[in-house]
């Protein structure tokens, strides 16, 4: 079976004023499904910048990306947008919930760009599994850290997506209920033998995960567990 993922010499730069900031220099990576991935790295060294490129969200300078086959740099803007609600689910650090929409609409959103019939129901469902149903008509500024990153895994998950991109999930949140959310998500992607790539500054919970690689100097390197 072809890689969930497969990245080829990727990279990426930003320009700042005149200068140029070369942030990730020679990415490769290849993930099978259902594997977990665990990204560490330093502050500042380009992990939101990688799961930005690889949640077509940004555009790499070079190499390419393939999920599940198919180049993301050949597809048009709207295809895109569809694999992204499709086959992607993409968890932030700060949530990013849509704050004029209720918890119910934020996790029905994707859906409702997928045009899927009864996207109320399966909406519903999906803010069940994250133990939210007494939330649905929350709004985010109603809702606490905790509850509001619960919202947004049951968005990630709602379209049962093959990949998860998360990007330090916990960082925002107390230590319990930080570990309550990875709790969650790690079971959650378990039951729906999901491929996860998470990015974290905790070792502890890169060491829950199948492979840590960690990105140094531009490139992802492969470290012992
Ligand atoms: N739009 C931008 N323009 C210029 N430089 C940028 C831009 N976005 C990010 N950078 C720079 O690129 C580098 C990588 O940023 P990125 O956000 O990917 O780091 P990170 O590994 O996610 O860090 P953290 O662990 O703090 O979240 C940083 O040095 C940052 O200053
Ligand atoms: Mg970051």
């Amino acid at each position: 079976m072809n890689p969930i993922l497969k990245v080829s010499k990727l990279c990426k730069s930003y320009t700042q004023g005149d200068k140029e900031v070369r942030v990730l220099t020679q990415i490769n990576l290849e993930v099978s499904r259902g594997e977990r991935i665990a990204i560490l790295g330093q502050s500042g060294c380009g992990k939101s910048t990688l799961l930005s490129l690889l949640g077509g969200l940004d555009n790499p300078d070079s190499g390419t990306i393939e999920v599940d086959g198919v180049e993301l740099a050949k597809m048009s803007e709207d295809e895109r947008s569809k694999n992204r609600s499709q086959k992607l689910g993409i968890i932030f650090q700060q949530y990013h919930l849509m704050r004029n929409l209720t918890a119910l609409e934020n996790v029905g959103l994707p859906l409702e760009i997928l045009n899927t019939a009864n996207h109320e129901r399966q909406a519903g469902e999906a803010l069940s599994q994250v133990g939210l149903s007494h939330r649905s008509s929350h709004f985010p500024s109603e809702m606490s850290g905790g509850e509001c990153q619960r919202v947004a895994i049951a968005r990630a998950l709602v379209t049962q997506p093959s990949l998860i991109l998360a990007d330090e999930p916990s960082g925002n949140l107390d230590q319990k209920t930080g570990e309550e959310v990875m709790n969650l998500l790690f079971h959650l992607c378990s039951q729906h033998n999901l491929t996860l790539l998470l990015v974290t500054h905790n070792r502890e919970l890169a060491h829950r995960c199948d492979r840590i690689l960690e990105l140094t100097e531009g490139g992802l390197h492969e470290q012992s567990k």
